[in-house]
């Protein structure tokens, strides 16, 4: 983990709400680590056709096969949820084990 006292670049130091990253799977990667560590929870859930870089956590939550094919297995517990099916994410949540809901808004290929 970032460690703020190994900060010397004159911007703030890193707190929990927050974490340095240079690409945006490298972002994904730290969510996924911080939910994890946070909430002791094993699972992740992202939206179908999702696309949050190439790195292994982040492919993991990838949602089309062409990318992920030939790279498994992923990481264990990251489920897709139809986009907008708010009921098929609820009928998840309920089930308490989940650590993190990963979205983003522009999605690569939907
Ligand atoms: C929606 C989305 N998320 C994440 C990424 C990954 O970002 P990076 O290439 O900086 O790792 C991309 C890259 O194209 C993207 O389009």
């Amino acid at each position: 983990m970032f460690s703020p006292s190994s900060c010397s670049t004159g911007l703030p130091a890193a707190s929990p709400r927050w974490s340095p990253a240079n690409s945006g799977t490298e972002a994904v990667e730290a969510a996924i680590k911080v939910a994890r560590a946070a909430t002791g929870r094993p699972r992740v859930l992202y939206g179908e056709h999702a696309f949050h870089g190439l790195t292994l956590g982040a492919l993991s939550l990838n949602g089309n096969a062409e990318f992920r094919d030939g790279f498994g297995p992923l990481l264990p517990g990251c489920q897709p949820v139809p986009f907008g099916d708010t009921e098929a994410l609820a009928a998840q949540l309920e089930r308490g084990d989940v650590a993190a809901l990963v979205l983003e808004p522009f999605r690569a290929r939907a």
